[in-house]
């Protein structure tokens, strides 16, 4: 049982995080009447254009391309690169279900990667035994904020002439050997959805170094224009995928307000791993070895049932809400996902190579998600910008339950 003493109301921090600066952005945008960016020929706001330019500076990238979700970021990165019927991508059986569903979009076959039960990224190792003469590219998602293997994976990526399309919904700020997360891959992709590190309530950016690139990603982005050509002239079919002014100056702000934040969930990050690393049965999320700086969109930790009076992670999350913990429950393994049962999702469409549907979607085909899956625990970015009393109840209230 917890202490009376711990048992006193605590309130942890929420998010997003807003103050005046950002109430002031929005405000100035409407007032400015230019509620739309224009195109890069004839253009309007100025905060969409601005925000691709600092975005691609602080990752040291040479081009973004700004647009209204990490799941279209996705789409357009996969088709700018080639990637359409009937082609494999690889992609981690962990992850939300945007970086499938990208691939299923293109009209594309996501194969599903077992990760490593460490750090709970894509397993590199498996990623040979997943290649067939029909796959074209991977996604690495760096969950959590926790970088995958980028260096071998690219060895594997060129040895096989793959694509890589970096997911990094979770990985703002993240460094992997001297790269930040979303510059080692042909393209990185970013989610600013209201839960993540940078949000402005929905968007989404693609990093590239290849500037042809990101001038296709542009043109499919923008309704099939080109840059520098009159805006009724449409190229090739695109859509219109365009980030607004609001989403842009929103993450302006954000941006400035991200390194402190980021400072902060490190140095809280690491009290609460050696604290709850401390406790028999307990192992936090390991950061990839060559890991320089950790983005923490999720603190993930492993429990053994055995040791905490079995049970289940419902059930765990089930006593963090009765404390008032704030949780994040961890995203099913694609192979679970109803959707992914189907062996017939989108007409026309053979997926018959594909390690999932029916019988293949069987957990022994999954093993280290499927068994990480029965004892992983989350909590959200927030709970990082706590105070040390804060983080201390929750140390004491997971130590409360330990058998
Ligand atoms: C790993 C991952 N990829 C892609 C996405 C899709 O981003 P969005 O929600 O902005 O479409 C998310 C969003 O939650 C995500 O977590």
């Amino acid at each position: 049982m917890m202490t009376s003493k711990k048992k006193k109301k605590i309130t942890f921090p929420e998010w997003p995080i807003h103050d005046e600066a950002e109430i002031q952005a929005l405000k100035n945008v409407i007032t400015s009447g230019k509620w739309w960016c224009g195109s890069p020929t004839n253009p309007e706001g100025k905060h969409v254009w601005k925000f691709q330019e600092e975005f691609a500076k602080f990752h040291r990238a040479k081009e973004c391309v700004a647009v209204f979700n990490g799941t279209v970021a996705l789409e357009i990165a996969l088709s700018a690169l080639g990637i359409g019927l009937g082609d494999e991508v690889i992609v981690p059986d962990l992850t939300f279900v945007a970086t499938a569903s990208a691939v299923v979009a293109t009209n594309a076959v996501p194969i599903f990667c077992d990760i490593d039960p460490d750090t709970l990224v894509m397993d590199v190792n498996k990623i040979e035994d997943l290649i067939s003469e029909r796959t074209r590219a991977i996604i690495p998602v760096h969950l959590g904020g926790n970088p995958v293997e980028m260096d071998r994976l690219m060895e594997i990526a060129e040895k096989h002439d793959l694509k890589v399309v970096e997911d990094c919904a979770h990985a703002y700020g993240s460094i992997y050997k001297g790269k930040m997360a979303g510059n080692w891959g042909h393209a990185g992709t970013f989610s600013f959805q209201a839960s993540k590190v940078l949000t402005a309530g929905e968007g989404g950016a693609i990093l590239t170094n290849n500037e042809e690139l990101a001038d296709l990603m542009y043109t499919l982005s923008d309704c099939g224009r080109k840059k520098k050509q009159l805006s009724y002239q449409h190229f090739i079919h695109g859509n219109n995928y365009r980030m607004t002014e609001y989403q842009a100056a929103v993450l302006l702000n954000q941006m400035k307000k991200f390194p402190a934040q980021h400072e902060l969930r490190n140095k809280n990050a690491k009290y609460l791993r050696e604290k709850l690393n401390a406790m028999k049965g307990i192992s936090t999320m390991k950061p990839t070895p060559g890991t320089e700086m950790l983005g923490y969109y999720i603190f993930p930790f492993l429990y053994d049932p055995n040791e905490f009076e079995n049970l289940t992670p419902a059930q765990f999350y089930g006593k963090l809400i009765r404390w008032k913990i704030p949780f994040q429950p961890s995203y099913l393994p694609l192979h679970q996902l109803e959707c992914f049962k189907n062996v017939n999702l989108r007409k026309g469409i053979d997926y018959s190579n594909a390690n999932w549907g029916g019988k293949k979607s069987s957990d022994v085909n999954f093993p280290i998600t499927s068994s990480v899956i029965k004892r992983i625990i989350q909590f959200p970015h927030q709970i990082l910008l706590s105070t040390r009393e804060q983080l201390d109840y929750i140390v004491d209230a997971i130590s409360s339950l330990h058998s």
